[in-house]
């Protein structure tokens, strides 16, 4: 049986023979069997034939006349076109001859007279090569293509590799910066408090000294030499006892603030309502009026009972003092959603404030209302928003002249 041939498509031949006939017979032969064949009688038209018009497969005469080798020329068709594929055609063959033509690179040889058989089989395992040949290149080019990506994206992975490793050092170092500034920073904050403490405890301890003096002398004055002195000057006495005193409590006022600042906080769930409660207590024992109060019960926070404690302290005394002047002084505390936020309120029916200094009052100092109204030394509210602050929480006010005030506070959850 006659192996079909591979390829449906054009598959040429070339065939190099002196022999004219024997070359027109034998493309008629290929043509039937749909070969495309073309024919050269000479070496030299061959080479130049196969420039024109690659070939796949040569049939070379192994005599080619009597001064040329058909050998001789499968080198030189090699140079032209590598990868063709030449098969010897040889009338005398002998083994010499077949290992001759296969060491020059010939695929086959075949014998004259030739057997369409034989021919056909060689030319159908030559094209099968070839064939071969072509998907082999084909699979090798698309290696090669794929290994070029992979290098290509190999590239890019490193570079950003690199890249990568230049930012995190980048970070790296910077983060190292931040740290030694937040040390230097600690240690320079540090120091600071430390020059605080130590101002704070001397103006509270050396200031009372002298205070305590002068009150003591005026006290003297005032009951050992009262007789010498008229009316106006027991008055002037007076008002020096009064001031020794206020500046006394201002010291002492800015010391609890100091000692706010630098003190840790211990937190515990605090029972908000019971400590209210004791608060309003000791404030009332300690005054004449007695207002209205109101405590909304199961108030929670968690935070530093002490210094919660404080801050309750303040915001009552202000809510008594500040409704003073009031028939029936009420004051509440309570708890409201405020902007998604849980909020406690002290709200009183006092004095109030003009609005526009609602964010003055929590600054150290700053009071708006004189002392002759209402004595103060303007540093409570400062406490309370220290202590708030210090939970993690924000403290605000409202309040309208003659209408009453409201100071809002946030504190912790309670677990
Ligand atoms: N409940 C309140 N009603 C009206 N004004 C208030 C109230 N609480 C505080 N203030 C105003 O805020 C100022 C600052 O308060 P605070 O720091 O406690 O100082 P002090 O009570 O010693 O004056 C007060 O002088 C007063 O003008
Ligand atoms: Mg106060």
């Amino acid at each position: 049986m006659i192996p079909q041939p591979l390829m449906s498509e054009e598959r040429r031949v070339l065939i190099v023979d002196d022999d004219r006939d024997f070359c027109e017979s034998l493309c008629d032969l290929l043509a039937l069997r749909d070969y495309g064949v073309v024919f050269a009688l000479n070496a030299s038209d061959a080479e130049r034939m196969i420039r024109q018009l690659p070939c796949d497969v040569v049939l070379i005469d192994q005599r080619l006349g009597s001064e040329s080798n058909g050998v001789d020329l499968i080198p030189v068709l090699q140079s032209n076109q590598p990868g063709i594929v030449t098969i010897m055609v040889t009338a005398y063959a002998s083994i010499n001859t077949a290992i001759g033509a296969l060491k020059e690179g010939a695929y086959d040889y075949l014998r004259k007279p030739l057997h369409p058989d034989d021919l056909f089989a060689t030319l159908s395992r030559a094209f099968e090569k070839i064939a071969l040949q072509r998907e082999k290149e084909a699979a090798e080019a698309e290696l090669a293509q794929r290994n070029r990506q992979l290098t290509g994206t190999n590239a890019e992975l490193k570079a950003e590799i690199a890249k990568r490793r230049q930012l995190e050092q980048e970070l790296r170092s910077l983060n190292a910066e931040l740290d030694q500034r937040v040390q230097h920073r600690t240690i320079e904050l540090r120091n600071a408090n430390k020059e605080l403490e130590a101002f704070t405890y001397s103006v509270a301890h050396d200031l009372r000294a002298p205070l305590r003096t002068i009150d003591s002398f005026s006290k003297i004055l005032l009951t050992d030499y009262a007789e010498q002195l008229d009316d106006s000057g027991r008055h002037f006495l007076d008002r020096t006892r009064i001031a020794a005193i206020h500046m006394a409590n201002i010291i002492s006022d800015l010391h609890k603030l100091s000692r706010i600042s630098l003190q840790h906080i211990h937190g515990e769930t605090v029972d908000l309502s019971s400590l209210a409660k004791d608060v309003v207590e000791a404030l009332v024992a300690t005054g004449t009026a007695t207002p209205e109060v109101t405590i909304h019960e199961n108030l929670r926070t968690h935070g530093d009972r002490g210094l919660i404690r404080v801050a309750l302290e303040n915001l009552f005394s202000n809510a008594r003092k500040y409704t003073s002047g009031n028939d029936t002084a009420r004051i509440e505390l309570g708890c409201q959603k405020q902007a998604g936020q849980r909020t406690f309120f002290v709200r009183d029916n006092g004095v109030g404030f003009d609005m526009r200094y609602a964010a003055k009052l929590f600054e150290p100092f700053e009071r708006l209302h004189s002392d002759a109204e209402f004595e103060g030394t303007g540093i409570g509210l400062a406490i309370v928003d220290r202590i708030v602050q210090k939970h993690g929480g924000k403290v605000w006010a409202e309040g309208e002249i003659d209408a009453g005030a409201v100071f809002y506070f946030t504190l912790p959850e309670a677990p």
